[in-house]
């Protein structure tokens, strides 16, 4: 039986191996955060997360098109909004002049 046990430890490494190694190759897994959390909640059943966090924004065209979101459907309180902003702004944003 110890075989038996050992060569199921051994798929079950090589699986959680596997796992380790795809999420390594996600280019872009979004940092985790209150932010993250919202907008999975209230802004992924139109599109995708991925979607949202594909494009890059200035501070103030974040801040347009969270209220463009919002007047679309989105639920998020004032309080909210800012949390996601500055989610958007710290991991998701450019600089004037400066591209990432
Ligand atoms: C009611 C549906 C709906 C909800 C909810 C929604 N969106 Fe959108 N979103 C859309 C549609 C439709 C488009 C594509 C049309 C466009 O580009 O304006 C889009 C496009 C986008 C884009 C890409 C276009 C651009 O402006 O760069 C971003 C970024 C985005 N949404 C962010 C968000 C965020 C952040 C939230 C949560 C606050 C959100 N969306 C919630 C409908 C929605």
């Amino acid at each position: 039986m110890l075989t038996k046990n050992l060569s199921r430890l051994v798929l079950l490494l090589a699986a959680a191996g596997t796992c380790t190694m795809a999420a390594g190759q996600q280019r872009s897994a979004p940092p985790p955060g209150p932010g993250l959390k919202l907008i999975n909640e209230r802004c992924a059943f139109c599109h995708t997360t991925a979607q949202v966090l594909r494009v890059r924004k200035t501070p103030e065209a974040w801040r347009t098109t969270v209220r463009l979101m919002v007047d679309r459907g989105a639920e998020l309180s004032p309080s909210e909004e800012k949390v996601m902003i500055n989610y958007l702004n710290t991991h998701f944003g450019v600089r004037k002049g400066k591209q990432r």
